[in-house]
């Protein structure tokens, strides 16, 4: 009689010819030793949910009064991050046979008061020691201490979430990492350590980032978020910006000109790329002030967001490549000015989205931007051109989805945005140089000069000479924008 008694020990348990068993996720003994149960694994995800949504919101309505630059870009990034993984999360646990009730609260108070603490945090070094030595470290360690015992074949589709939000998250903890070695002092750590030791005990209330330690009761008094966070739309920018509300130059006249060679033209791009630092400024203040939407509306409009930073760090390379010191170049934030601190959120995407319609036209849109890109044979500005091209595709189609809807008809939403320029624009020009904000210097023949003499060419009189002012009437005109 045969026996139906293993004789192999479950270490030594092995597939066909000595394959891998269980498709390679887990050795035999590795899978029998691990797992959560669904009501474990989803009170552990509800943390991991909550903290992303919390630093979202933090990273988005930080960015705009952000004066340093680089912070600025990687907020956008650090933020389009984090609502991925949070749509991703929220997905996986309605698949665990949990509604998504409840999920639009913190399984903890405490973790709110964290989380407000950091969103108030009163300077620049508080707010970096907040989110990276703090917030994104410990939820980093969460994940880990999850991912390492969630069993992966029972519950793969959260093994693979986990994971993917783990490279992300551990990229965004290298970047905190430096940015904490090159902002924060002592003197910053000193002041703030009281603080520190603050988020430390709440952190201890809600049991660590897993919310599977025990809780402690510590008293916790407000320090930042003693008074109720107030979103601070008004566009800040570091010392090395200029004249920041100078629009003595119209680059998107002298791009379509016909009368100008094509070369000086990817110059007048590089600026109008660098200058979308105020699209993710102004959509900071839209997504910050827009309550309510679904879940999707927050990660397309994320998305867009940090896609209109890539553009302008684009441009960024774009000058440095030719040899220029963008520093040097009035990169006017008069848009996200206006918009944030004189127009209500939909007149704001009423405006970008009849900006993002207009880029689709062939003639003085996109495409034509990569057409001059391609004929320049400057390769850099042809793959800048040819992506910038691809993005405001993909935002047309971002305002149609979440923006149309709201008016019925495409040309109804068109105009409604037409009507917010107008309103939002008369007169701003001159109104800055009449009250001393700008001279609106032509920066135009320097920049053009300095490319020259990296390209080791004389400058075309012709081309030195252009002086065209964005006049009163018509600053950022649909068409003539992002
Ligand atoms: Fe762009
Ligand atoms: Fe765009
Ligand atoms: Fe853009």
């Amino acid at each position: 009689m045969t026996s139906f008694k293993s004789t192999t020990p479950i270490s030594e348990y092995k597939g066909y010819h000595g394959l891998p068993p269980l498709a390679g996720l887990h050795t035999m003994e590795g899978a029998i030793d691990c797992g959560l149960t669904v009501e474990e694994a989803v009170s552990r995800l509800k943390y991991t949910h909550w903290a992303l949504r919390r630093l979202h919101a933090i990273f988005i309505a930080r960015l705009a009064a952000m004066p340093i630059y680089e912070l600025k870009m990687t907020f956008s990034l650090h933020g389009h991050y984090c609502i991925e993984h949070v749509d991703g999360i929220f997905a996986r646990v309605r698949e665990m046979r949990h509604p998504p009730f409840g999920m639009d609260v913190a399984p903890h108070e405490a973790l709110d008061f964290f989380f407000d603490e950091i969103q108030n945090a009163g300077d620049t070094e508080a707010l970096v020691l907040g989110l990276y030595e703090k917030a994104i470290p410990q939820l980093v360690a969460a994940v880990r201490d999850q991912l390492e015992v969630t069993n992966r074949l029972y519950e793969h589709p959260t093994y693979r979430k986990l994971r993917h939000l783990l490279v992300e998250l551990e990229d965004v903890e290298a970047y905190g990492q430096q940015a904490i070695a090159c902002l924060v002092d002592d003197t910053a750590r000193a002041k703030h350590a009281g603080w520190l030791n603050l988020l430390d005990q709440s952190v201890a209330n809600f049991g660590s980032f897993t919310g599977t330690e025990a809780k402690a009761e510590h008293a916790l008094a407000a320090q930042f978020s003693a008074t109720p966070y107030v979103y601070d739309g008004k566009p800040q920018r570091d010392e090395r910006f200029r004249d920041s509300y100078n629009m003595g130059v119209n680059p998107e006249a002298f791009i379509f000109r016909d009368d100008m060679p094509v070369r000086p033209k990817t110059l007048m791009m590089s600026f109008k790329r660098l200058r979308e630092i105020d699209v993710p400024e102004m959509m900071s203040s839209i997504i910050t002030e827009t309550e309510g939407k679904p879940l999707g509306y927050y990660v397309d409009m994320t998305r867009q967001l940090w896609d209109e930073a890539r553009h302008a760090m684009m441009g960024e390379i774009g000058f440095v490549v030719n040899g220029i010191d963008w520093t040097q170049i009035p990169v006017n934030f008069t848009w996200s000015l206006e918009l944030n601190t004189g127009l209500k959120p939909e007149e704001r995407h009423a405006i970008l989205f009849s900006i993002e319609q207009g880029l689709m036209a062939k003639e003085t849109g996109k495409e034509k931007e990569w057409e001059l890109a391609v004929a320049s044979t400057d390769r850099v500005s042809e793959l800048i051109q040819d992506y910038d091209w691809a993005d405001e595709i993909l935002h047309a189609k971002i305002g149609r989805d979440w923006f149309v809807k709201g008016f019925g008809t495409q040309a109804e939403a068109v105009a409604r945005g037409q009507e917010c320029v107008y309103r939002g624009f008369l007169q701003l020009a001159s109104g800055y140089k009449e009250a001393g904000l700008t001279e609106h210097r032509n920066w135009w023949p320097d920049l053009y000069t300095a490319a020259c003499e990296h390209w080791g060419v004389e400058p075309d009189a012709h081309v030195l000479a252009y002086d065209e002012f964005y006049d009163t009437s018509a600053p950022d005109l649909p068409t003539a924008k992002v």
